[in-house]
């Protein structure tokens, strides 16, 4: 449980972890070679334990040294254990470099957040495409076959499916384009592992090409900065007040939120690695619509919905890469917010003071969207559930205690 003292000012400078949705495909990207690759500035995150798990079921030894991860030694194992697979979604990238590396695999259908029906489609029609036999029974996908480069067009550019496919190739014979893969930053540090390794990326226009090699070496690799958490960190100085520096990013990842937050009105100061923001008066409500980078991160629309509780107006908020992302809604109603829900969009109507509550986090950035509600409500809130927030934030506690937040762990 984590309990929060509201209304208090914040004030100071937060230093954002290394990405969660970076580290976990290098994690699992270590499964296409037996050399030892290291992985620096990991955050120490749930979801990054469970990949950690999972690399060493499939027979990997993992090692942490502070940030530093080292993992090494051979698949052996070409079935994925299902509670890790069902305890995290992006479990299911094993299959690609499993397949890519021994030829077959068996990975359950994922389970992870509750944010919609999030279907694999892509990435088994993809990995058919570079010519593996996949087949579902009993919920586990089967896949096997040798792997040769072809070119795959996605129907959406899904960030999962861009990533498993771009593993799978790094082994495949020959060169395989992805026509409208993702663009998220997470695809290029992806890129720049898989590079390190021995297998060339390429990008051009709508495309990305991986040449595949017969075998892949070891690398040492740094995990870019995650840009959802210091999205986070600077939604809650938009929403709370005071002023928040997030530093130890790259603000050019981050351009989709800073022009919303510049158009409420929020005075924004940046750096090379840094961004500042600073609260004074009420903001104005300003919509958003999600979208595939580097549109509207939908990863931030929970926290997003949390800022517009405290800006003057009528906000709208279309949810277009998840049709069921409102879990924090109904929580954030029963702290005073004022919202209406029709299908995929929030209509949120501001100003309206936020009382601290009982409330219970339904997934992670639901989450942290009631964590920012909190800091900003009167009196305190309990929020439950925070095992969920631990998937995603790096010791949260601690850092907003940095900012002068009254908060604690029970
Ligand atoms: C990743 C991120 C997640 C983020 C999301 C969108 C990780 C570990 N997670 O999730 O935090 O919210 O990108 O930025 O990196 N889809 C299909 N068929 C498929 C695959 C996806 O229809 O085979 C649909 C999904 O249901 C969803 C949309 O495509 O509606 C986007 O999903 P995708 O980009 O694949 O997200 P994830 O990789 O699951």
């Amino acid at each position: 449980m984590i309990r929060v003292q509201g209304g208090v000012r914040l004030d100071g400078t937060v230093p954002v972890s290394g990405a969660k949705n970076a580290a976990l495909p290098a994690v699992l990207a270590t499964l296409l070679t037996d050399q030892p690759v290291q992985i620096a500035n990991a955050p120490h995150l749930a979801d990054v334990e469970t990949a950690l798990e999972l690399a060493r079921a499939l027979g990997k030894s993992a090692n942490w040294e502070g940030d530093r991860l080292t993992l090494s030694g051979a698949v052996s194992v070409t079935r994925a254990p299902e509670d890790v697979v069902r305890r995290m979604r992006a479990s299911f990238l094993a299959l690609g470099p499993l397949l890519a590396r021994l030829g077959q695999a068996e990975v359950p259908l994922p389970g992870g957040c509750a944010i919609g029906a999030r279907p694999v489609d892509l990435h088994l029609r993809g990995l058919a495409a570079l010519g593996a036999e996949v087949s579902i029974e009993h919920g586990i996908v089967r896949a096997q076959g040798a792997l040769k480069g072809a070119v795959v067009h996605l129907d959406y550019p899904s960030v999962g499916a861009t990533e498993q496919l771009m593993l799978a190739a790094a082994l495949a014979k020959g060169v395989t384009v992805i026509v409208n893969p993702a663009r998220e930053p997470e695809i290029e540090d992806l890129c720049a592992l898989l590079s390190s390794m021995g297998a060339s990326t390429h990008w051009e226009a709508d495309r990305l090409s991986v040449a595949g090699q017969p075998a892949l070496g070891g690398a040492s690799h740094r995990v870019m900065p995650d840009r959802i958490e210091a999205g986070t960190y600077l939604l809650a100085g938009a929403l709370v007040g005071g002023e928040v520096r997030v530093a130890n990013i790259r603000p050019q990842h981050l351009e989709a939120l800073l022009a919303k937050l510049s158009q409420a009105g929020l005075d924004l100061a940046r750096g090379d690695d840094w961004v500042r923001i600073t609260r004074e008066g009420t903001p104005c409500a300003i919509d958003v619509e999600t979208a595939p980078y580097p549109g509207f991160p939908t990863d931030l629309q929970a926290p997003w919905i949390a800022f517009l509780t405290s800006t003057e107006g009528r906000g709208v908020v279309r949810e277009s890469v998840f049709e069921s992302r409102f879990a924090h809604v109904p929580e954030l109603r029963r702290m005073g917010a004022s919202i209406d829900l029709e299908a995929r969009t929030a209509i949120v109507l501001g100003p309206t003071p936020l009382q601290g509550a009982a409330v219970k986090v339904p997934d992670i950035r639901a989450g942290a969207a009631l964590l920012l509600a909190a800091l900003a409500a009167s009196g305190e809130t309990a929020l439950d559930g925070i095992a969920l927030l631990r998937r995603g934030y790096e010791r949260p506690v601690d850092k907003l205690r940095t900012l002068g937040a009254s908060i604690w762990e029970t």
